[in-house]
């Protein structure tokens, strides 16, 4: 039977420090400020930044809805970015992803002041990353080296395997267990022994965006299993991309879907935009 690593309980203990934080910066005068800007009505987006307003409010965090239409053009978004860069009462500007064919994601990307960049997904701050040196960490990666710290396991040492090479959460992530010591894997959809990889993980984070794909069979015994997947069943139900049935009972310690590492992202991304607002009054 593995320990259910609990990301509700997590993250709204972070959430509660980053409170106290963001109330002691209003004392000083600061407003701790996030713009969130989506475009179009993509409905697991909708969701996505309601959570994250609903997060802000809980800290005490303002925050700036731009609800744009799918129409929006390219360089009337980077105009509003150009504009959020230059406003002194803006700490962090967010662009929730994906965004509209017609849209360049990366030209986007780069126009958000890397001081602001709350996702870090700027290349400044994903080269920051990659020498250990950062301002900023992407929020899934960052929640989920929590969750891993909350277990007590050491990663010096540790077989880490990750499923999934995104720049948002699969990259980011095998950099940070690099940096605490683990041997990482990068798994994808082209790694030919991924079976025999992912069962040898002492560690195991998994970000492919297939629901169900790890079963038991592909997890050590005693293993840490991170479920990244949010993937939506016929029946309305969440689930993972880790058979949460068949892995548990063989895996040390798994994180469920919902409740794992969700509330997690969002948790970082207010710690983030708090660091942004001290960074931009020195208080960093
Ligand atoms: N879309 C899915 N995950 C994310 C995220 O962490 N940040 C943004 N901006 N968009 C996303």
């Amino acid at each position: 039977m593995a320990q259910i690593i609990d990301g509700k309980k997590i993250s709204t203990q972070i959430k509660d420090e980053v409170k106290e934080q963001v109330a002691a910066l209003k004392q000083k005068g600061i407003d701790v400020t996030l713009a969130v800007i989506q475009i179009g009505k993509d409905p697991a987006s909708t969701v996505y930044v309601g959570n994250k307003k609903k997060a802000c409010e809980y800290v005490g965090i303002r925050s700036l809805a731009y609800e744009l239409p799918e129409e929006t053009t390219e360089e009337k978004l980077l105009e509003l970015i150009r504009e959020l860069n230059d406003r002194t009462d803006v700490n962090g500007i967010l662009v929730q992803l994906p965004l509209p064919e017609h849209i360049d994601e990366q030209a986007v990307i780069h126009a958000i002041s890397p001081l602001k960049d709350v996702d870090a997904f700027h290349p400044v701050n994903v080269g920051k990353i990659m020498i250990g040196d950062y301002d900023f960490l992407p929020c899934t990666p960052a929640g989920i080296m929590e969750l891993i710290a909350s277990t007590g396991v050491d990663i010096s040492g540790k077989q880490c395997v990750v499923i999934g090479r995104s720049n948002i959460v699969g990259k980011p992530m095998a950099m940070l267990l690099l940096q605490k010591n683990g041997t990482v894997t990068i798994c994808h959809s082209r790694t030919k022994n991924l079976k025999e990889l992912a069962a040898s993980a002492d560690i195991l984070v998994v970000a492919i965006g297939k629901p169900k794909f790890v079963t038991a069979d592909m997890v050590k015994e005693g293993a840490i299993v991170i479920d990244v997947g949010i993937n939506r069943m016929e029946d309305g139900k969440l689930c993972g991309d880790v058979d949460f049935d068949s892995v548990e009972p063989k895996a040390g310690y798994i994180t469920p879907v919902p409740g794992g590492v969700g509330p997690m992202t969002i948790a970082m991304l207010m710690k983030n935009t708090l660091h942004a607002a001290k960074l931009q009054h020195n208080l960093a």
